[in-house]
């Protein structure tokens, strides 16, 4: 028996990268899973890619029509909502003395914000449908501790540790389990962004810092 038989998962975030891989692990377990991105035309190419039980859906988790618009798409598509995984996350690395408002306010309307009112939503549908269900928020080891060029990143996803830890305590009286996962360098297209910006402020090649911080 696959362990994820009869569930229905969305993953933000999931047209590539680590929310790509979550997709292909919770299918290859018999989940039907929402691949669920900013970016459509990715999205609908990755569902594709995975095969029947893979399905786009438009989302952009810094608004919130467009996340009660996914949460329908989804109990629409799969008639409930089991399992949510908030993925979706922006990166930027400058000096502390350059960090900008736009900068500052796009990765907490997507990285903190996206992740509150995504889970907000998936909670209010599990507790609606009367079964639980679990959360996973996608945190990051930069979340655990500060690094010198990554303030508004790393701050952002502390954040989500503790809304984790706080969400986590109040959800589970609904039998809705919150955990958050906070993994190191997972290699991926996000790290061709992240090496292009500490080339520029730090001069290293394409490569050397994803091997340092590895
Ligand atoms: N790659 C790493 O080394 C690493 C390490 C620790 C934590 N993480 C975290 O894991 C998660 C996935 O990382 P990744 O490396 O796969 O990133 P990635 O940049 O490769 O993928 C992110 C995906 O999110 C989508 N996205 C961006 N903004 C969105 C929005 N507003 N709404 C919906 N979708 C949006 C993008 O289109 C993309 O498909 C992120 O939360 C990241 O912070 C990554």
């Amino acid at each position: 028996m696959k362990r994820l038989a009869g569930k229905s998962a969305l993953i933000t975030g999931s047209a590539r990268g680590i929310g790509r891989g979550f997709a292909e692990a919770y299918i290859r377990e018999g989940a039907t899973v929402a691949i669920a991105d900013i970016n459509l035309e990715a999205a609908t190419t990755t569902a594709g890619e995975l095969g029947d039980a893979a399905y786009a859906v438009q989302l952009d988790v810094s608004r919130q029509d467009s996340i009660d618009a996914a949460i329908n798409t989804v109990v629409g598509q799969a008639g409930k909502l089991d399992i949510l995984i908030n993925n979706a996350a922006l990166f930027d690395a400058s000096e502390t003395v350059d960090i900008t408002r736009a900068s500052y306010d796009r990765l907490y309307a997507v990285n903190v914000a996206g992740t509150l009112f995504t889970m907000q939503a998936a909670a209010r549908q599990m507790i609606a449908q009367g079964h639980g269900g679990k959360i996973i928020n996608m945190a990051s080891q930069a979340g655990r501790r500060g690094e010198s060029l990554v303030l508004v990143y790393c701050s952002t996803k502390a954040a989500v540790i503790s809304m984790t830890q706080s969400a986590g305590l109040n959800l589970i009286k609904h039998g809705i389990n919150v955990n958050a996962i906070a993994p190191g360098v997972v290699d991926g297209d996000h790290w061709v962004h992240v090496d292009s910006l500490f080339a520029k402020l730090e001069g290293k090649k394409p490569g050397e810092k994803r091997a340092e911080v590895a």
